[in-house]
């Protein structure tokens, strides 16, 4: 049988929402298990963050899932409802939506009074500058205190476009604006943390912060790496070796022939591709880990195989190889990708085996 798999660490999931209960000791943890849990898969990952407050999805159909396996913690749809339909299902299940535009609004007050009897909170989303969602300032003033007024709990959200940058001018005026309509709404709960803002702005962290990327162990930050965070990875990724081939001088590999040795080399086929979710384009070198030892990725990576080098290291057949984990991060795949590990995890495919452990 063919052996790439995907080892999901529940550990490590847990260890990751204990440091973001240690760095956001008085907020609420809304765990973001968006896209299939960045890819890890929900089933797992629920079960190992079930002491988190609440979760975060993007539509209705996740939280769907995530009321299907039982779970009965708050969960909010940050995009919010795409047809006032999806409102009663809301109801239904209690679940809570962001609003960030009029006609949501509108849906909203349909349902007004099964909302509020039902104590679910109305996430309002500020545009402080990011112009993806929400409602601008003075306009999400006017929008919370008459929500409040109507009886609706309201917290005022807020996402950072550049959290992961230190100099970026946008970042202070996105905390003004939230500040400033916090304080024009009082009082009203507050969240606008994602992982890279609950490392660098503990004093905004208010009411609920919003882990992504950080509950499973890769970096928000280009410049600072996983275990500098002090987070572990959850996802390993591993294939086999299942062939072995000694090649001279001047012999090419792979598809379109983009490699060509320069010395006698061995080189190990590994049954891996971009068929399993691993990337194909690599404009810098880009390595795979045997046992620890770093090696390079030779030639194209094709749908089901890629070659590596294993001259002079001891590969048989079988051997396993750590395509991104605990010694070659999948940040640093990414890198060599021209992307970000956000990416690499949420595209892996349904094909890899997957266990848990
Ligand atoms: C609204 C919102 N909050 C929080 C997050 C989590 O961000 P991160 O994975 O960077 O922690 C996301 C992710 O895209 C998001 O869209």
């Amino acid at each position: 049988m063919r052996q790439a798999t995907v080892y999901i660490d529940t550990a490590a999931l847990q260890y990751n929402l204990n440091r973001v209960k240690q760095l956001a000791p008085n907020a609420k943890v809304v765990s973001m298990v968006k896209a299939n849990a960045y890819g890890h898969g929900v089933k797992d990952c629920l079960a190992a963050l079930s002491s988190t407050d609440a979760f975060g999805v993007a539509c209705l159909e996740e939280a769907l899932e995530i009321r299907e396996l039982g779970y009965t913690q708050p969960i909010t749809l940050i995009e919010g409802v795409f047809s006032s339909d999806e409102m009663a299902q809301v109801l239904e299940k209690d679940i809570e939506v962001v609003i960030h535009h009029q006609a949501q609004l509108n849906w909203l007050r349909e349902y007004k009074d099964q909302y509020i009897a039902k104590n679910l909170k109305v996430w309002v989303k500020l545009n402080s500058g990011m112009n993806r969602l929400g409602f601008k300032v003075p306009e999400i003033i006017e929008v919370i205190n008459s929500l409040k007024a109507e009886g609706f709990t309201c917290v005022l959200a807020m996402h950072f476009a550049n959290a992961d940058s230190d100099q970026h001018p946008l970042n202070e005026q996105q905390k003004n604006q939230f500040l400033q309509v916090k304080a024009a709404c009082e009082p009203v709960m507050g969240s606008c943390c994602n992982s890279a803002a609950i490392f660098k702005w503990p004093e905004l962290n208010f009411d609920f912060v919003r882990p992504g990327i950080m509950l499973y162990g890769a970096s928000p930050f280009a410049d600072k790496s996983v275990k500098e965070l002090n987070l572990k990875p959850v996802m390993t990724f591993t294939a086999e070796i299942i062939a072995l081939n000694h090649i001279q001088a001047g012999e090419s590999v792979g598809y379109g022939s983009t490699f060509t040795a320069e010395t006698e080399m061995d080189i190990a086929i590994v049954s891996i591709g971009y068929g399993d979710g691993y990337p194909r384009a690599f404009p810098k070198q880009n390595y795979v880990s045997i046992n620890g030892t770093l090696t390079c990725v030779i030639g194209r990576v094709a749908m089901d195989m890629i070659a590596i080098d294993v001259t002079g290291i001891n590969a048989p057949l079988g051997t396993v190889i750590e395509l991104w984990g605990k010694d070659r991060l999948v940040d640093e795949v990414a890198e060599a990708n021209g992307t970000i590990g956000y990416e690499l995890l949420c595209r892996m495919s349904a094909r890899p085996i997957r266990k848990k452990i």
